[in-house]
């Protein structure tokens, strides 16, 4: 595992970005996991420069966005569909038949629906020859995905229910109405994760120092899913120093 520690939230996304065009560079057919969230904000700003000033050619690449939430249409604004678009697929050369968002509008009680659209996903992915980076960010509660606490480390992707504490750290995006956030998402799950290549993790900001801490010099636990990152042969975190005002190590 490596730790980047970087002055501010801009040098951590521009260090993240170098790393992913490069990536890009050595293999234009690049399969790219994708997070949402406002930690890549940054990161997707800085590889839409790279693309417009300096050629980065995104053509090639097939992504796979780590999740969405359940319920809304990809028209939603809130959606990680829009999202997606808004922030980054809408600016770059992606083909967008080459880019996968968990679809949102799986109904919860069709369980085997759920089941088959699940395994589709993961094919999906394997078809490709599996994802060569998955970009991650964490919730203040440890979560990667919407692998919430106590998420199973063998778990694939699947449905889950959102904890109070991401739909209230969420609420922001809808009105700061917490009842607006929706209670469920379709997630890739940890293992999914864990069979990236490699992962690059993000952090910024001193509400994810805790986090943070906890997942790097913590055990490793269900309860932090993000621990796990202990166990990937190519982990890379990139975080900020007040994401890493808490660790207690000399990285
Ligand atoms: C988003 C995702 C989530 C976020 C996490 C942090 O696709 O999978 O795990 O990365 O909730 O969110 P932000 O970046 O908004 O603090």
């Amino acid at each position: 595992m490596r730790v980047i520690i970087q002055s501010d939230y801009q040098e951590m996304s521009k260090y993240a970005a170098h790393m992913i065009a490069e990536q890009i560079k050595r293999k234009p057919q690049s399969v790219l996991g994708l997070a949402t969230g406002s930690t890549p904000l940054g990161l997707y700003k800085e590889l839409i420069r790279l693309y417009e000033n300096e050629g980065l050619d995104f053509s090639k690449c097939t992504t796979f966005n780590l999740d969405e939430y359940l319920g809304l249409t990809p028209q939603h604004p809130q959606s990680y569909d829009s999202f997606m678009k808004e922030n980054f697929f809408n600016h770059i050369n992606i083909d967008p038949r080459f880019s996968f968002i968990p679809n949102g509008q799986l109904d919860p009680l069709n369980l085997q629906g759920i089941k088959i659209y699940c395994e589709w996903y993961e094919n999906e992915i394997q078809k490709e020859g599996g994802l060569d980076v998955q970009i991650l960010g964490i919730g203040a509660n440890g979560h990667i995905g919407f692998n919430e606490p106590g998420s199973s480390f063998g778990s694939r992707t699947r449905i889950k229910t959102l904890t109070e504490k991401t739909r209230q750290d969420n609420a922001r995006f809808f009105d700061n109405n917490i009842d607006h956030v929706p209670k469920y998402a379709v997630t890739m799950g940890i293992a999914t994760i864990m069979d990236a290549r490699q992962l690059i993790l993000l952090a910024s900001g001193n509400n994810k120092a805790l986090a943070v801490k906890k997942a790097i010099e913590g055990p490793i636990s269900a309860m932090v899913p993000a621990s796990i990152v202990q166990m990937h042969p190519q982990a890379i975190l990139i975080i900020d120093k007040e994401a890493a005002s808490e660790l207690e190590y000399d990285w």
